[in-house]
């Protein structure tokens, strides 16, 4: 299907195809190291490789975040999957969260920001949850450059669904379930917005 020369790497392509995937899921390295032995098998023939377009490094280190570039001509959240990660987000250390994060939480909420209102949001970066000093902050959350969210119940919830009925909504429809679902964790308004006044 891809080319008259697909019979001598046939294989190859089904490793090369899943190796983004694999990457994302954030599998063992030795899971990487075969799908790297592999393509290094078939760049011989010159076929997979070249018809790749150079978009998916081999790279064990670049794999996960080019990989959520090359999911974005497709459905991140359907390739990528919506289930939790495969530890309890508790026992990952710091380099597997975010990891995490590059490989799949932002592939697949940069498309639920896109497809809510792709001119506000062409393209979500880490700083429109964690703030432009998130990294500094070593990514802890909320971020107090977010804007403040109230008590539901309250007047100012109602002043806030007022002034932003379509963000309300896809807050609640779109971004809550899936971050639940992604991080396998209990996510709420306070995970990314802070719910009160900073002290100072
Ligand atoms: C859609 C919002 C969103 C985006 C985009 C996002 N994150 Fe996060 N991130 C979160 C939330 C929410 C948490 C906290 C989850 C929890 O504690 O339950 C988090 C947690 C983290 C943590 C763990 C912090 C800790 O205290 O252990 C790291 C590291 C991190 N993010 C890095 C990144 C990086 C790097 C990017 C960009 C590639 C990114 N995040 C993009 C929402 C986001
Ligand atoms: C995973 C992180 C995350 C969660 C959970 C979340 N939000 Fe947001 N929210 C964002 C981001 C990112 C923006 C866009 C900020 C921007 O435009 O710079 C945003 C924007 C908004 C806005 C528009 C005003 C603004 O700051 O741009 C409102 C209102 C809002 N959120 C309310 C809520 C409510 C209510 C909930 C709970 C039902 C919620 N959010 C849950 C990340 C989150």
């Amino acid at each position: 299907m891809h080319t008259p020369d697909r019979t001598t790497a046939p294989t190859s392509w089904g490793l090369l195809l899943l190796l983004p995937l694999l990457a994302c899921g954030g599998t063992s390295s030795a899971d990487d190291s075969n799908a790297a032995d592999n393509a290094g098998e078939s760049s011989g023939g010159e076929v997979a490789v070249d018809d790749f377009d150079g978009d998916l490094s081999l790279d064990d280190e670049d794999a996960a975040p080019q990989a959520g570039t090359v999911m974005h001509r497709v459905s991140a959240a359907e390739v990528l999957g919506l289930d939790p990660p495969e530890a309890p987000w508790a026992d990952m250390d710091a380099q597997a969260r975010n990891d995490y994060m590059i490989g799949k939480v932002l592939p697949i909420m940069d498309e639920a920001f896109r497809n809510h209102d792709a001119a506000e949001y062409p393209e979500l970066q880490c700083e429109a949850c964690h703030g432009p000093d998130g990294e500094a902050r070593r990514y802890a959350m909320p971020s107090a450059h977010a804007s403040i969210v109230p008590e539901p119940g309250t007047r100012p919830w109602t002043g806030m669904e007022a002034t932003f009925p379509e963000m309300v909504e896809f807050m609640q429809s779109e971004v809550v379930p899936k971050m639940t679902s992604i991080m396998g964790r209990e996510i709420t308004c306070a995970s990314c917005h802070p719910s009160a006044a900073p002290a100072n």
